[in-house]
């Protein structure tokens, strides 16, 4: 693993001593300051509130560079990926870090395949959930529950066979997901076919009713692998890094899974594809006024922001967002969907990206800008839409959970504080 110590050296003064620390430089020339002696020498620590600038690993997954809005996985360009590779290729590739050759792909798609079903007694937990569940909470649950079934890796640190949980996972999580959107709007489940691929089988399990068959589009199954591969790292994001901040007290990998699932729904984060629509549609309702919406996002009085748009990396555009954008313009055409929230999308890019409040905080579309529309036009509702980008980021989270465990330097996250409360006081007796 890269990320050397070079003969730079920061230099701090404190307390009228000096101290010298090391800098560590990337394989991409990104530059670090190593402070994990400074407590010890020095008996201060760093506040960096929503690590802004703090690094907390050295990792070899995923690239980004935010100022040229550069994403790489393991070296290759998602330009590239997008437009060559599928989701279970990349998903191989974030995991093991090179690309399948044939045997390793076949091997890797046939045990996809065999682990699709999820335990029969598991269908029962559907029925304590309401209708109205969010599916973003089942998943979480019932990726929480697969662990009840499969206890392979309850013990992380005695389980030499990880590739069965992250089978286990990447192919049981497309059945989990599926369960609850027939759950949500009153269909019988539909058991995997897996005779499909990884995305037809999923479309599949989502759309087929046992009445009728069912066809897998190949455009469809062509966006929702675009989809997955746009969504499947993006290096320390708050769900991987809550990923491995539960994995680095070893636990179990669907429990850290679970844990990123939760994260991952919040609206600042991937809970924001949903909220895009959500926006997206009362301008809609307000005769598709964008500039009364973009000035409620500008106004520091009003708790509205501008949903898709900003990244605490990317000062440019998304990459994916680009890639995403165009590819919705191609699945649109392709099903003849005109909808008018894509219409109101573009308008409300084109008048953020020329405001001077967005230009001076370098605000761009993110990957959750487009996505939504793409989703909707597939038939998937929009409280879906952030389970599918769990589904995306699956083996992103299994890479880095993955290289932590194999990290010599791991160790337990237990992150410092300044502490502003109360002196010590007496209890009144
Ligand atoms: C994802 O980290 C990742 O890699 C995440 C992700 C991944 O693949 O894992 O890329 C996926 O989560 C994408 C982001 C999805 N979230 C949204 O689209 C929600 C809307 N965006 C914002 O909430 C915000 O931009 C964040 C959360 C994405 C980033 O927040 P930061 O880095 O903490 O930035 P900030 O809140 O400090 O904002 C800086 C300034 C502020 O204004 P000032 O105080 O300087 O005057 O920009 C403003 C903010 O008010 N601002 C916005 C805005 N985003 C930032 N103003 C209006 N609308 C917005 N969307």
């Amino acid at each position: 693993m890269d990320g050397q110590t070079t003969s730079e050296k920061a230099i701090l003064k404190l307390d009228g001593q000096e101290v010298e620390l090391p800098v560590i430089t990337g394989s991409e020339g990104e530059k670090g300051i190593d402070i994990s002696t400074l407590r010890k020498t020095s008996g201060y620590i760093t506040l960096d509130p929503g690590y802004v600038n703090t690094g907390m690993t050295r990792s070899s997954i995923c690239f980004i560079n935010g100022e040229e809005g550069i994403l790489r996985y393991r070296g290759y360009p998602i330009e590239q990926l997008a437009a060559n590779s599928n989701f279970v290729e990349t998903s191989y590739l974030l995991i093991h870090g090179e690309l399948p050759n044939p045997e390793e792909y076949e091997r890797f798609r046939q045990s996809l395949r065999h682990h699709s079903m999820i335990h029969e007694d598991m269908r029962h937990f559907y029925e304590g959930f309401p209708s109205s569940a969010h599916p973003m909470a089942i998943l979480s649950a019932m990726v929480l529950g697969l662990s009840t079934f499969y206890t392979e890796n309850d013990d992380p640190e005695q389980d030499d066979n990880i590739d069965l949980t992250v089978c286990r996972l990447l192919s049981k999580v497309r059945t989990l997901a599926a369960f609850s959107f027939k759950k949500s709007i009153g269909q019988p489940f539909v058991y995997p076919d897996n005779s499909l691929s990884y995305c037809g089988n999923f479309l599949h399990m989502m759309f087929r009713v046992p009445a009728e068959p069912y066809h897998v589009d190949p455009e469809v199954e062509r966006a929702l692998n675009l989809l997955l591969i746009l969504h499947a790292d993006h290096e320390q994001n708050c769900s991987t890094a809550t990923v491995r901040m539960a994995g680095s007290a070893m636990t179990n990998l669907y429990a850290c899974i679970a844990a990123g699932i939760t994260a991952l729904w919040g609206s600042r984060h991937g809970g924001a594809n949903q909220a895009v629509l959500e926006q997206l549609a009362i301008i809609h309702e307000n005769d598709g006024d964008v500039s009364r919406f973009v000035k409620l996002a500008k106004d520091k009085n009003s708790s509205v922001r501008l949903m898709g748009f900003g990244h605490r990396v990317y000062k440019n555009y998304d990459p994916r967002a680009k890639i995403i954008k165009e590819a919705c313009d191609r699945l649109l055409d392709h099903l003849g969907v005109q909808d008018p929230l894509l219409e109101i999308a573009r308008k409300l890019e084109e008048v953020a990206l020329n405001d001077s409040y967005f230009i001076d905080r370098n605000l761009y579309p993110n990957v959750d800008f487009y996505s939504g529309i793409m989703y909707r036009a597939i038939g998937i509702p929009n409280d879906m839409f952030t389970v599918m980008f769990a589904l995306g980021r699956l083996p992103g989270w299994i890479a880095h959970w993955t290289e932590m465990r194999q990290d010599p330097d791991d160790r337990i996250h237990r992150p410092r504080q300044i502490y502003t409360g109360a002196r010590l006081r007496d209890y009144p007796v």
